[in-house]
C-alpha cells in the first residue's frame, strides 16, 4: 500500500482542493463496501441502496467478480485491438447467444455514453447505405422527453433535457426529441429524414418512467415500416435490473421485440468500467447491420480488454446462472407492496420495474416538513439526505423522485431492513405520523 501523502488532511479537503467540482457530492467520505453494505472513513455502515447508481449489480467485493479481477490481471491486463483476445469474443458470445438470444455482434468501449456514441454512428452509417428515395443520407435519430442517454457531445445532443444541454451549445445535430409514451406524437414525428428511434425501455434518470407496451410496439412497427433503426439504451434498466434479462422484457409481453441495436455499460462490468453495443445480424442496405462499422469505422483503446471482458463475462453469467433477474422481479414486486402499506404521504406512488424503483414524492408535502424550508435542498435531496442520517444510501433522479437501485444480490433481510429505515424515516419527517 502506498503511503498516504496528505495524513492530516481530511478527504473533503483534498477534493476541494483537487478535484473539478462537476458532481454535486453528498458528505461521505466512502471508503469499503462488501456486499449491499457500504462503510465511510468513520467507520459508518450504510445500506447501499444506491447501488453505484444501477453499476454494483452483484454488489461490492462480489467473489465471482474478485476471482475474475485476479485471474485476468494475472494473465494479460491489456492487448491491443489489433488482436484477438479470446476473452472479448467469450463476452461478445455471451452477450448475443445468452443476453439478447438472437444472432448479432458487439463493439466494445468503456462507459454508457460511448456505448451510445456507437448506436450514433451506426445510425449515420445506416443512413448512408439506406437512404432517402432522392439518394439523400437520411440523419434523423428521435429520442424522447426525460430521456438520458450521457455527457458526451452525441450523449448530450440525444438527451432531452433541456438542463443536461444548457450552456454547451452548438450541440450536434441530427436528433429529434419527442413526448415519451405518446404513440401518436411518435407517428407524427416520423419523416423521410428519420434513420432511428433510440430509447430507454425504463427511463432512469428522467426519474423511472416505463415506456408502455403499446409505445414500444409502436415504435418497433414504425422500424419495421420505415426501415429505421430501433436502438435501447439498455445501459440503465438491462442485465437483469427490472426483473426480465432485458429492460424492455420487463415492460410487459414485449411481443418478440428484438432491437436492432442495444447499448449497456452499468451493470455489466459491475463496477468494472466496460460498455458495449450490440448489432443484429440483419440487412443494412448491401450488407449486414452487424458489419455496417467495418475496419477503421469506430474504435477504442481500451474497448474489450481481456480484463474488462473477463470481468463482464463473470457479472453477466453469475447474473444469468442465479436467476437474478428473477429475483429482481420477485423483490421488485415486495418492494412496491411494503411501500404501499406505509401510507406515507411523502410519497405518492412508486413505479420502475424489479430493482429499479422509483419513489415519487409530493413535492408540497415534503416542502411542508421541518427544515425543508431552510435546507435549500430539492424534495428529493431533502428525503435523501435524511436516509442518509438513517443509514440507507440512495440516489435522486430530478427534483422529486428517490431511486433504489440496490445490488441483484442483495438479500430478504437487507430488503426488510432498507423498507424499515426508510419507513422510520419518512415517518420522522411527517413528525411521527404518516
Ligand atoms: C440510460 C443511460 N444511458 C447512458 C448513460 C451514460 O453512461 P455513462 O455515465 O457510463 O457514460 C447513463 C448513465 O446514467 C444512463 O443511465
Amino acid at each position: 500500500m502506498s503511503e498516504d501523502a496528505y495524513p492530516d488532511t481530511a478527504t473533503a479537503e483534498l477534493f476541494a482542493r483537487y478535484v473539478a467540482p462537476n458532481y454535486g457530492r453528498f458528505a461521505i467520505d466512502a471508503a469499503r463496501g462488501e456486499g449491499c453494505v457500504l462503510w465511510d472513513e468513520e467507520g459508518r455502515r450504510y445500506l447501499d441502496f444506491g447501488g453505484g447508481v444501477a453499476v454494483n449489480s452483484l454488489g461490492h467485493a462480489h467473489p465471482a467478480q474478485v476471482r475474475a479481477l485476479g485471474r485476468a490481471a494475472e494473465k494479460m491486463v491489456h492487448c491491443s485491438n489489433l488482436y484477438r483476445p479470446r476473452e472479448q469474443a467469450l463476452l461478445a458470445a455471451a452477450l448475443a447467444e445468452r443476453v439478447v438470444g438472437f444472432p448479432g455482434k458487439c463493439f466494445f468501449c468503456n462507459s454508457g455514453a460511448e456505448a451510445n456514441e456507437a448506436l450514433i454512428k451506426l445510425a449515420r452509417r445506416f443512413g448512408e447505405v439506406a437512404p432517402r428515395a432522392n439518394g439523400e443520407p437520411r440523419r434523423e435519430i428521435v429520442t424522447f422527453t426525460g430521456s438520458f442517454h450521457g455527457r458526451t457531445t452525441g450523449g448530450m445532443a440525444a438527451t432531452a433535457q433541456a438542463k443536461i444541454k444548457a450552456g454547451f451549445g452548438p450541440l450536434m445535430p441530427g436528433f429529434k426529441h419527442l413526448p415519451f409514451n405518446d404513440v401518436a406524437a411518435l407517428r407524427a414525428g416520423v419523416g423521410e429524414d428519420t434513420v432511428g428511434v433510440l430509447l430507454e425501455p425504463v427511463q432512469g434518470e428522467g426519474g423511472i418512467h416505463v415506456a408502455d407496451l403499446e409505445f414500444l410496439g409502436c415504435a418497433a412497427d414504425l422500424a419495421r415500416e420505415h426501415d429505421l433503426l430501433l436502438m435501447f439504451d439498455e445501459i440503465q434498466c438491462g442485465l437483469g435490473r427490472c426483473g426480465e434479462v432485458n429492460g424492455w422484457q420487463a415492460v410487459g409481453d414485449a411481443r418478440g421485440i428484438v432491437p436492432d441495436a442495444i447499448s449497456w455499460a452499468k451493470g455489466l462490468g459491475g463496477g468494472f468500467p466496460i460498455g458495449a453495443t450490440w448489432f443484429k445480424d440483419r440487412p443494412a442496405g448491401d450488407g449486414r447491420l452487424c458489419d455496417l462499422l467495418g475496419p477503421g469505422s469506430h474504435g477504442s483503446t481500451y474497448g474489450g480488454s481481456p480484463l474488462a471482458s473477463t470481468v463482464g463475462l463473470a457479472v453477466v453469467e453469475t447474473i444469468l446462472d442465479e436467476g437474478l433477474p428473477g429475483r429482481a422481479r420477485e423483490l421488485g414486486e415486495r418492494i412496491v407492496a411494503a411501500a404501499e402499506g406505509w401510507g406515507s404521504r411523502l410519497v405518492r406512488e412508486v413505479r420502475g420495474r424489479g430493482l429499479m424503483l422509483g419513489f415519487v414524492l409530493d413535492p408540497e408535502a415534503v416542502a411542508a416538513c421541518d427544515g425543508f424550508a431552510e435546507s435549500g435542498r430539492t424534495p428529493a435531496l431533502f428525503v435523501i439526505d435524511a436516509l442518509h442520517k438513517g443509514g440507507l444510501l440512495t440516489v435522486p433522479a430530478g427534483t422529486d423522485v428517490v431511486r433504489w437501485l440496490p445490488p441483484l444480490t442483495v438479500s430478504d433481510a437487507e430488503v426488510a431492513e432498507a423498507l424499515e429505515r426508510m419507513e422510520v424515516v419518512l415517518a420522522a419527517l411527517t413528525g411521527g405520523g404518516a
